[in-house]
């Protein structure tokens, strides 16, 4: 029983592949005693390929940190007078209505102190994080876990999942992520792209693009006239189609730059810092020439991040070649279990 207390899996539902990671808690350290990731063809699939993932997983624990994205979140940023952390959340839910497009009563709300200023008349303000997302869809997720016999305990957003990741990876790998720095995550999935940007390691700043892998594969089999089946596997193992697959996509890539772009410019105005460097993530991160496509739009030093660098893995249990090959895919769930 205590055993398994120690113990959380971070479950990443993404839409084309679930991914999960098992942390487990031991003496002084944090250490990896599971994984598994198994990709889903659709939302229907979705529930069996959990409980086809969690039986090949083997994991210790059935506590189940989960996240939720997409269409049904909503960030906003938004300036309050300046109040204690408790009274914050209150204060928000009077508010809400006029910064969601969503029935209040609808939607669970989270609110995150995110910097502190003076309003237009010199009165102490702060910058204010809205998080709301549909409760229907956390319940539904809820639900899908617990009728698979898991206890779910959890329910974040990957962006700020990215952020717990990287906090991890500065608690095991101490100094080297330099306090002073702003960086920002970038996890590039199949459908969508989250954006996390940390001033001094602590998350200020998180949104979503509706753009991903998906559209890369979509672009090459326009371009090349070949089914999206084929231009996955072209996308995912280029060969001798390297230059090939490189233009067929590089107009999507431009695209998606410029709108993380937007980003950085939006963080860059309100928070008066500037992003210096940026770390990529998810299974299009696995892409061989995406560091430098994006280094060329973002003007900012690019690198893929390999969030278990450093951390301890018992290997009994957990295939470790796919876990050093894949990891820069397994960032929201190693940070969904690392938060909890
Ligand atoms: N080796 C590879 N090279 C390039 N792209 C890859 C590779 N492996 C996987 N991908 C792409 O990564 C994407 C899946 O990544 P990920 O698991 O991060 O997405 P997801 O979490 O399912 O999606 P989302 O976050 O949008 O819901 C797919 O678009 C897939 O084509
Ligand atoms: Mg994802």
């Amino acid at each position: 029983m205590l055993k398994q207390r120690k113990s959380i899996v971070g479950l990443d539902i993404g839409s084309s592949c679930i991914k999960a990671v098992e942390l487990t808690r031991e003496k002084y350290d944090r250490v990896i005693t599971g994984y598994a990731q198994i990709d889903v063809p659709n939302e229907a699939a979705r529930q069996d390929a959990i409980a086809e993932l969690m039986r090949a997983a083997k994991f210790r624990s059935k506590r189940v940190a989960t996240a939720v994205s997409g269409k049904n979140v909503i960030f906003r940023y938004i300036s309050m007078a300046e109040m204690s952390d408790d009274k914050l959340l209150q204060a928000v839910r009077m508010e809400a209505d006029k910064y969601i497009p969503f029935d209040v009563s609808e939607v669970e709300l989270d609110a995150q102190k995110i910097g502190a200023g003076v309003d237009a008349a010199g009165k102490p303000d702060m910058k204010v994080l809205l998080i709301a997302a549909k409760k229907s869809i956390v319940a539904d997720h809820a639900r899908i876990l617990t009728e698979l016999g898991l206890q779910p305990i959890s329910v974040g957003v990957d962006g700020f999942a990215l952020g717990n990741a990287w906090e991890l990876g500065d608690q095991v790998n101490p100094g080297i992520q330099d306090p002073g720095r702003t960086v920002s995550l970038i996890d590039i999935g199949a459908t969508k792209s989250s954006i996390n940007i940390l001033r001094d390691n602590i998350s200020c700043f998180a949104r979503e693009v509706p753009m991903g892998g998906q559209d890369l594969t979509n672009a090459i089999a326009r371009r090349l006239g070949v089914e999206p089946a084929q231009a996955e596997a072209m996308k995912r193992d280029p060969g001798e189609q390297l230059s090939i697959v490189q233009e067929a996509t590089s107009q999507v890539l431009e695209d998606l730059g410029n709108e993380i772009n937007l980003s950085f410019d939006f963080f860059e105005n309100q928070f008066d810092g500037e992003v210096q460097e940026v770390w990529l993530t998810g299974g299009s991160a696995l892409l061989p020439f995406l560091e430098e496509s994006f280094e060329k739009i973002f003007e900012k030093r690019t690198k893929t991040w390999n969030p278990i660098e450093g951390l301890k893995v018992k290997s009994d249990n957990v295939d470790v070649e796919a876990l050093n090959t894949l990891a820069p895919q397994l960032a929201v769930a190693l940070g969904l279990a690392a938060a909890s």
